[in-house]
């Protein structure tokens, strides 16, 4: 099981209506939270201060792609190229204090191009480089005191902005490193054994760098697909896995977590105490011997509705075949050059690679041949246009996620439905609990894949960390049921609003002006 250390609880929730907002309706510039140039702004003998505090960890960076930009401070035609490589990369994004990976969240508003505009606006302006989480409780008890708005980043992969922001205190986590392994774990002050492997991790450390670490010691974690994702994000999310069909998610693995509230306390929260703060971390497992397969049905005939009836079959199968073990991961392309002929041809279909635990090639057979025999012997599509390679190359696959329009992971199933987190439940939206399948569209208009929508049901729920920014109802379709309940709790926790981010819980008192500022909303001021 991991604990994580030092992690920063962000959700998010406003105040009730209570005396200390009251106060300060009408008194405009308690409106908003402060912003540079204005008198709310604190003084750079201030921000001095905080430094000093920190140990001298304060940052003030300028936007990264500024080196490209002849007169700006920073601007160095020898580095910029190496940005311009990099931008593409999740390393490069992850290893700065600001940057973030969807660079749309930044407003775009310095691209590593000359001849773009560059203003660093849609920037955090100053960044802790944390490394304790005492650095976490300053960030956390200056922005509250000097009414900013505080944001956390730890690698920066968040695909819906919600780790930089303008005008905005930054706590970077990325350097909160460090993995400790336990035989056995007794919670603090609770007077129970838990008699499992378990680990404590920095709430920076990634994926890559916890499967390795626990490699050499034949044990691995329910833990992301992604080799850079790190804990913080992955599991205040939920956390999916190829090894949640046997555990459940993440965060049911959790059993003890350190975290910094909006009060700027360090608090332990685990099954006997600040229970509510509880959410996510967890043990280790043996790691498993794995049978995988990889597997892509495509058709030439893009056109032709069968290519869909085939793909809706298979993903029909994914019940039943997570019910026995499998876990994995689809990638549906609508049109992609056919790597089986060099591109001259154009496929449409799916592509899988999936996995067993402990389990047998002859098994992993067994469980495909009646649906390859069912595709193969009904009219669903023709012999001839039908490509069946159980061997990709990695050409192939490459081909094939570049075309990708929708991912169907099964990643959920018996392992979630029956997981039995420590302290009797924590936020993860319900829907998981009944779920098999996650699925993403990219294009949200592409009709085809409207009947898969259909078949996959994704009235049920949607998953936070991969999910649209645009999402309607997102209380209701992130947190389900639990919303209300956690808001209730982001209230007692968070009466200042120091923590807010979208879509977040308890975020509806805020809103962020076209011009990047973060305001009540008029009904709320006026309310007050
Ligand atoms: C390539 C890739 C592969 C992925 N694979 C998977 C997968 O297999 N399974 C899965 O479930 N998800 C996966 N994801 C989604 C991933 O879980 C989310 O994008 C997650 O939010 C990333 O977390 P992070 O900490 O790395 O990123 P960040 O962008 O740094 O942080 C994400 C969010 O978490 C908050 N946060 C981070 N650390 C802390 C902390 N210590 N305290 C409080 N808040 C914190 C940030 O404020 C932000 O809101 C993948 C994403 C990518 C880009
Ligand atoms: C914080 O202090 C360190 C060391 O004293 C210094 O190098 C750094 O520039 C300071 N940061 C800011 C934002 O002034
Ligand atoms: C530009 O960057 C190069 C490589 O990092 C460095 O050696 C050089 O000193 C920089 N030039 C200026 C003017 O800062
Ligand atoms: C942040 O802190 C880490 C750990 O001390 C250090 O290695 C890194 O260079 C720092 N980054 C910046 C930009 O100051
Ligand atoms: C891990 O498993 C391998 C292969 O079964 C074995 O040789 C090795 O000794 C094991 N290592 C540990 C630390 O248990
Ligand atoms: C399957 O893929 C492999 C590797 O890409 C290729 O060599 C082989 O010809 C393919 N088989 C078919 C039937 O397309
Ligand atoms: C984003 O950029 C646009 C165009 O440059 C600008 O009008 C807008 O104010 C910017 N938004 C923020 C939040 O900085």
């Amino acid at each position: 099981m991991i604990i994580l250390a030092t992690l920063i609880f962000n959700i998010i929730l406003p105040v009730p209506f209570c005396a200390s907002l009251a106060a300060a309706a009408g008194r405009r510039d308690q409106d908003c939270k402060a912003v540079p140039g204005t008198a709310s702004w604190p003084s750079k003998n201030s921000w001095a201060s905080l430094n000093r505090s920190t140990g001298g960890r304060l940052l003030q960076p300028a936007p990264p792609g500024a080196v490209c930009h002849p007169g700006q401070p920073t601007y160095n035609a020898t580095e910029c190229p190496a940005v311009q490589s990099g931008w593409s990369t999740f390393e490069f994004h992850q290893a700065d204090p600001i940057s973030t990976y969807w660079n749309q969240w930044n407003n775009d508003s310095c691209l590593p191009e000359g001849g773009l505009p560059c203003s660093g606006q849609g920037y955090p302006v100053h960044v802790i480089n944390a490394t304790t989480s005492d650095h976490a409780r300053l960030g956390v008890d200056y922005a509250r005191r000097h009414n900013i708005r505080l944001v956390i980043k730890s690698s920066g992969h968040e695909f819906l902005g919600r780790s930089g922001a303008p005008n905005a205190l930054s706590i970077w986590t990325h350097h909160i490193k460090g993995v400790q392994v336990h035989d056995s774990f007794s919670p603090r002050h609770c007077n129970v054994k838990i008699l499992s492997t378990a680990i404590t991790a920095g709430s920076g450390m990634q994926m890559e760098e916890l499967y390795s670490a626990l490699d050499a010691l034949n044990q691995t974690i329910v833990g992301g697909g992604g080799r850079t994702v790190s804990v913080g994000g992955y599991l205040t999310g939920g956390g999916h896995s190829l090894l949640s069909a046997s555990y459940g998610l993440g965060t049911d693995q959790v059993l003890e977590m350190e975290v910094v509230t909006p009060s700027g306390e360090i608090v332990t929260a685990n099954e006997c105490q600040n229970t509510d703060l509880f959410r996510a971390m967890g043990g280790t497992y043996p790691t498993p011997q794995i049978v995988n397969l990889v597997l892509a049905l495509a058709a030439t005939d893009i056109q032709s509705p069968s290519v869909f009836g085939m793909v809706a079959y298979i993903l029909s199968q994914f019940p039943r075949l997570g019910d026995q073990g499998l876990s994995g991961y689809a990638f549906i392309f609508t049109a992609t050059p056919n790597p089986y002929d060099g591109g001259v041809t154009t496929a449409a279909g799916i592509f899988m690679a999936m996995v067993l635990q402990d389990s047998t090639t002859k098994a992993m057979n067994e469980l495909w041949a009646p649906i390859l025999a069912h595709i193969a012997g009904s009219r669903l599509l023709g012999a001839d246009a039908l490509t069946r390679n159980l061997t990709l190359s990695a050409e192939a696959f490459k081909r094939f996620s570049e075309g990708t329009t929708g991912n169907v992971y099964l990643v959920a199933g018996k392992g979630v439905r029956n997981a039995t987190p420590r302290g009797g439940g924590n936020s993860v939206c319900p829907a998981w609990r009944s779920a098999y399948v996650h699925a993403k569209a990219f294009d949200r208009v592409n009709h085809h894949l409207e009947p898969l929508r259909k078949i996959l049901a994704p009235e049920s729920g949607a998953y936070m960390n991969e999910a649209d920014p645009q999402e309607p109802d997102w209380q209701h379709q992130f947190w389900g049921t639990n919303y209300a309940r956690l808001l209730r709790i982001k209230r007692a926790v968070d009466p200042g609003d120091v923590l807010w981010c979208t879509p977040c819980v308890g975020n509806e008192r805020w809103h962020q002006t076209d011009d990047g500022r973060l305001c009540q909303v008029d009904a709320w001021s006026s309310l007050a």
